[in-house]
């Protein structure tokens, strides 16, 4: 199969590049990078199947650090099969699962569970997250070794704090041994207590326990002070407030191995989002204050906020059907990651190039994958993605068996038209 993307706008952070380029892809694999001009060589081949890619962006296969995918365990939320599909139509061609399932991945057993299990599923590749303690628990660590043999890409608790400190220093302590990475879940459960929002003003207005921006704050620097006590890798999951993004900033001033991730939703809206109890907008941690959503923007502009990721949390009728204090957390945004991203390039926060470098070659850096850069030779992962294009989000025709999003309905900018993976092209509508 020979496949030719001729005139599209192409970004490859990998090589600071962006621009027009036409790229050809022999047998699942980029053959050529051509910046001017077409490809004119066939040299007796058949001729190449073209793809016009005019007016679009044509961009490496996009990386999420943070998915949940929910199997084993909580498969009317997500199976594997479902959430590595929705990853390819919002452009993602690589996805880490968290290992909040049930049973929790604590065991090289479900790391091969879930690796198996994505290789039947034919959507995007599934890199496993391995638990810190067993159960997630937050007791006993669990078998690090093993699990990276069996192939876990890093070490969360994610879901819930490792409350322990003693526990955390010793996880950053054994992962810098193996050169594996942490990544936090940073929320001091004290603090946050049984907080279900924002803590300020709106939730005494709507009666709604508080979850104090403190809380996320106080953990990071406590997480920062372990990684510089052991020289562990340490990456903080979904930062949300604006001291969390002053003490990363301080900590990379000061050189430390830290790096940070923040989420859309975390950019895109403030907690005014919960008001009217909407639990599609319920999620840990909590939507904040305008303030919080601009220093957010300034960390990601400086480069503080290394990757965008998008924390999908798939949730079933549990979801639309209880109280806003008893139900789950959480936003299914792998669907929607790219078109929300892209309006920070529409705002003027960051160019094309380095909204895709957030997304691509700074979450690979991270988790040292040689993946989200468009280089001859590679297995061909592409995406083609059209940045004017306007719709309205309708949940239920995601793919993605999570239909809680709070930007149901809204009228977003950007869309995926074309997934390009190996042999695969993938057109959505
Ligand atoms: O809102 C959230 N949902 N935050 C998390 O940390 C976990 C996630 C989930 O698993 O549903």
């Amino acid at each position: 199969m020979r496949l030719l993307i001729i005139n599209g706008h192409v970004i490859d952070p990998s090589r600071d590049f962006a621009g027009s380029a036409d790229i050809l892809i022999e047998d699942g694999r980029i053959k050529t990078f051509a910046k001017e001009g077409r490809i004119k060589e066939n040299q007796g081949k058949p001729e190449p199947r073209v793809i016009d890619a005019a007016g679009m962006w044509v961009v490496p296969g996009l990386i999420d650090m943070h998915t949940h995918l929910r199997e084993p365990g909580f498969e009317h939320k997500e199976t594997i099969k479902t959430g590595a599909l929705a990853a390819l139509k919002g452009g993602f061609t690589t996805v880490c699962a968290m290992p909040n399932t049930n049973p929790v991945n604590d065991n090289a057993g479900i790391t091969e569970f879930i690796l198996k299990m994505a290789q039947a599923a034919g959507g995007a590749r599934v890199l496993p997250i391995g638990a810190v303690t067993k159960g997630q628990r937050g007791e006993e660590l669990a078998p690090f070794y093993a699990m990276r043999e069996a192939g876990c890409i890093a070490f969360s608790d994610d879901g819930r704090p490792v409350a322990s400190p003693v526990i955390m220093r010793r996880a950053l302590e054994y992962a810098k041994g193996l050169d594996a990475l942490i990544i936090s879940h940073a929320e001091d459960p004290a603090l946050a207590g049984s907080g279900v929002m924002n803590e300020g003003l709106l939730s005494a207005t709507l009666g709604l326990k508080g979850q104090p921006s403190v809380a996320e704050e106080v953990m990071i620097y406590r997480d920062i002070a372990l990684a510089e006590l052991t020289g562990g890798r340490l990456h903080i999951a979904h930062v949300s407030t604006r001291g969390g993004v002053r003490v990363i900033r301080q900590a990379k001033e000061r050189g430390l191995k830290v790096t940070a991730e923040t989420c859309p939703h975390y950019f895109s809206l403030t907690e005014d989002a919960v008001a009217g109890y909407n639990v599609n907008a319920k999620v840990n941690p909590p939507l904040r204050t305008a303030a919080d959503v601009e220093a957010i923007k300034e960390g990601i502009r400086d480069g503080t906020i290394d990757v965008i990721a998008t924390d999908h949390a798939p949730h079933g009728r549990e979801k639309r059907t209880r109280q806003f204090d008893d139900a789950p957390s959480g936003i299914s945004g792998l669907e929607t990651a790219l078109s929300l991203g892209l309006a920070l390039v529409d705002e003027g926060v960051l160019t094309g190039l380095e909204l895709i470098r957030k997304l691509t070659v700074n979450p690979a850096g991270i988790l040292c994958i040689d993946k989200g850069a468009l280089i001859e030779g590679t297995e061909a992962e592409l995406v083609i993605f059209d940045p004017e294009k306007r719709y309205v989000l309708d949940a239920e025709k995601m793919i993605s068996l999570g239909k809680n999003t709070p930007f149901d309905g809204r009228q977003l900018k950007g869309r995926v038209i074309k997934t390009i993976c190996g042999q695969k092209v993938l057109e959505w509508d």
